[in-house]
């Protein structure tokens, strides 16, 4: 039986050793996940979260510990911890990304029982990803899950369930304990609950409803242990799903899908690592239904066992990936850590349906010959059905995985090559080969950028999704990245903020989530990623503007006057997306009326000017050079008439500014809906991931995304106002009570306590006041 030892520590930060017989005296209440130190936004000292502490845990064992076996298990800390029981030193371990389980039968008491953590979190050269430069903080402090659990005497551990299209089951985990007599059955369960089968080790399921990310059907497997020390039963959820990476891309089922995807940190702002189970949740869900990929690579490191589940959940597939960045210790004690990691990221992830290969080689590294045949000997022998890859920056390297992941940042500016032709990547020749990153450093973007960055940064996702495409070799391709993080000194923008996402670190959209987003038909996208004020144009000019859809067209009007249909019309530039984005070359339309000039050269002036409003009145063609010459002979129009025309049919510099609205239509029907124009009154949209928290293993979390839009919905990028957040009731907010948007956008991040209620939350910004109420169960 598990019990969770997550609510109510006490956390000091430091270590008196007086801790380890009296217990922390001082320290203040906490629950886990925990971070050490909560840090702003940016700009600060990572030095400041690298500290000893000591967390401490007074608890009762709430089943009878009388001939059990008791496992105290660790999900995750940074890094390393001396660990004490009941006074007693349980010995020194280390976590960083995988599971601590220590077993403390004999030393566990049933009642009143003190477990002290005393937890260093400085970087240590000695375990991996530490010993050189690493692009992206790793944080502090018990973040994940805590848990005890007993069970008979003899047991079993490391349950290993996998199912394949053909309907192949097989059972395998490894026994603990002496008793004489062991028997075991396993049950397979549908969704609904019904029995399917009942076998021991292997079976053959006739028709099996099939995982896929269409239909990401989900089996349960109980397996029942009985012997002479007792019975238990231990529940591994599982999918029925075969995969394939081969030289002509990668097949589930079967069936060829191109992968495209997004790499994932696993950091939030202020409180690092120490994100609840739904704030792991919402990550996938974003992945999937607002990004709308079909795989994720758990850059760089195992991540949370929460965010895979929902990744089983909602068909999105799963590379993971063991800790490390560029980086190979020389030390041994650096190399076991690297394959323990191994060990135990294998171990902990096989079961998942949605997990496709194993990423066993430091990111980046150099070839090592000896730790890279063992890092994918053990992987193989601990999950035989998943192929291993591995991730390299340079195109001749051995190759001991299964597949050549290559990170591929050819991509310089959005016109250029997207990727470069995998036929030019040696080391993959023959072998199935993937893009693992582009773009991350070719584009850093933040959401504060101005609007040429944000726009160029989405059309270069946009490109490399195209030779993704166009190469039948590659797998797919894995963008860099899902949302910005943080970084070390060394990289980043100073700040300590890598701005290479496609959300921001508040996992709010910038525009390159819509190169993802407008390649999927399962929901509508209208992205306009041009800026439509002249103010922000070098010479007002207002450059190619660009609507990244799904959608079939799009009519764009000005002032509410019609001035046309524009189909899909980039293919030349994107010849391998199947959903181009729209380029809009008329922004005058049928709007010009003079009666000056007669009505038969109305349309061609619109042309001219249209032209000039991308291109720059300077750079019109010769042709309509040679057309407004003439008009302004024939007619007697002077220059001023003619400027004085353009302000009012374009409205840049000088002009009265306009209001553009874009109508995206999908079989006939409006989908969406994007004006942009001059802003006069405001609004801030309040969306939550979450409106009833429940505390189960810990507490539960609610991410709510703020966006200061105008009364049309345009996003006020430039927005930096300050928002003030009171919450009352059973509800703490993570960081301080001030918090100021960021390009317009925020999110705030609200944690249940240990208690049941209705949590308030008062949002205030200038004048604008909003009032959620929370379910705390
Ligand atoms: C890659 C690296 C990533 C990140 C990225 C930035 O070289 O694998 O972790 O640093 O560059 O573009």
């Amino acid at each position: 039986m598990k019990q969770n030892l997550n609510f109510d520590w006490k956390y000091k930060d430091t270590f008196n050793p007086d801790y380890i017989s009296h217990g922390i005296k001082d320290g203040v209440s906490i629950d886990i996940p925990h971070t050490v130190k909560e840090v702003p936004y940016n700009y600060f000292n990572e030095k400041d979260y690298q500290i000893i502490s000591s967390y401490e845990k007074v608890f009762d064992m709430e089943d009878d510990i009388v001939d059990k076996v008791i496992i105290l298990r660790f999900d995750a800390f940074m890094l390393k911890a001396r660990i004490y029981l009941n006074e007693e030193m349980l010995g020194f371990y280390q976590s960083g990304y995988v599971p601590v389980e220590i077993d403390v039968t004999g030393i566990v008491k049933q009642k009143g029982n003190r477990l002290l953590v005393v937890l260093d979190s400085s970087e240590d050269p000695d375990i991996p990803p530490f010993g050189y430069a690493v692009d992206y903080l790793t944080f502090s402090g018990i973040y994940r899950e805590v848990s005890i659990s007993t069970h008979p005497k003899t047991y079993i551990k490391d349950i290993f369930v996998y199912g394949d299209m053909s309907g192949n089951i097989k059972v395998s985990f490894t026994k603990v304990g002496d008793s004489k007599s062991f028997d075991f059955k396993n049950e397979l369960y549908d969704m609904d609950g019904n029995l399917v089968s009942t076998f021991r080790g292997e079976e053959n399921i006739k028709s099996p409803h099939l995982w896929s990310v269409d239909d990401p059907y989900l089996y349960t497997v109980k397996t029942i242990i009985t012997s002479g020390d007792g019975t238990e039963t231990y529940v591994t959820r599982t999918g029925f799903r075969s995969i394939k990476f081969t030289t002509t891309g990668f097949y589930l089922n079967d069936k060829k899908l191109k992968l495209r995807g997004l790499n994932r940190h696993q950091s939030y702002p202020i409180m690092g690592y120490a994100a609840s189970k739904s704030l792991q949740e919402d990550d996938a869900n974003l992945l999937k239904n607002m990004i709308g990929v079909n795989v994720v690579r758990t850059s760089h490191y195992p991540q949370s066992e929460h965010f895979l589940n929902r990744c089983d959940e909602l068909g999105l597939l799963v590379i993971n990936e063991i800790p490390g960045w560029q980086h190979i210790g020389e030390s041994k004690k650096w190399r076991e850590a690297y394959l323990e990691d191994v060990r135990l990221m294998v171990i902990n992830e096989r079961n998942h349906p949605c997990l496709i290969a194993h990423g066993v080689r430091i990111d980046e590294s150099q070839d090592d010959h000896a730790l890279y045949s063992e890092g994918n000997k053990l992987a193989h022998e601990l999950d035989p059905y998943r192929p291993t890859i591995g991730v390299r920056n340079f195109t001749d390297s051995e190759l001991l995985e299964d597949i050549y992941g290559y990170n591929d940042f050819s991509n310089w500016q959005f016109d250029s090559i997207g990727l470069m032709n995998p036929n030019k990547v040696k080391g993959a020749k023959n072998k199935p080969y993937l893009v693992t990153e582009y773009l991350g450093h070719m584009g850093p973007t933040k959401p504060t950028s101005d609007q040429f960055l944000k726009t160029d940064h989405c059309l270069r996702h946009l490109r490399v999704i195209n030779d993704s495409n166009k190469y039948d070799r590659t797998c797919g391709a894995i963008g860099w990245c899902f949302s910005d993080y943080h970084t070390h000194a060394d990289f980043g923008t100073g700040d300590h903020i890598c701005p290479h996402g496609v959300l921001d670190i508040n996992r709010n959209p910038k525009h390159a989530y819509a190169a993802y987003a407008s390649q999927q038909d399962k929901f509508p996208v209208m992205e306009v990623i041009s800026n439509m004020k002249p103010g922000e144009l070098s010479g007002a000019i207002f450059s190619d503007i660009y609507v990244v859809t799904n959608c079939d067209y799009v009519e764009l009007y000005k002032n509410d006057e019609f001035i046309g249909k524009f189909y899909p019309n980039t293919q030349k530039l994107f010849p391998n997306l199947e959903h181009p984005p729209i380029l809009i070359d008329d922004i005058v339309g049928p709007t010009f009326k003079e009666d000056k000039i007669p009505e038969k050269y109305w349309k061609k002036i619109a042309k001219c000017y249209s032209y000039a409003a991308i291109h720059g009145f300077d750079n019109i063609t010769f042709k309509m050079k040679v057309f407004l010459g003439f008009i302004m002979s024939r007619y007697k129009i002077s220059y001023a008439q003619l400027v004085a025309w353009w302000n009012k049919y374009v409205g840049s510099w000088g002009g009265i500014a306009k209001f553009y609205k874009f109508i995206g239509y999908k079989d006939g029907k409006e989908v969406k809906q994007a004006v942009l124009g001059p802003s006069k009154t405001f609004r801030l949209e309040v969306k939550q991931s979450k409106l009833v928290l429940e505390n189960k293993e810990t507490y539960d979390s609610s991410r709510i995304s703020l966006r200061y839009l105008d009364t049309n919905g345009e996003l006020m990028q430039y927005a930096s106002k300050v928002v003030h957040i009171e919450v009352s009731g059973p509800i703490r907010l993570v960081g301080d009570n001030y918090q100021s948007l960021l390009g317009g956008q925020l999110s705030i991040y609200i944690n249940s306590l240990n208690k049941k209620g209705t949590g308030k939350i008062k949002i205030t910004l200038e004048d604008i006041v909003k009032e959620i109420q929370i379910e705390v169960r």
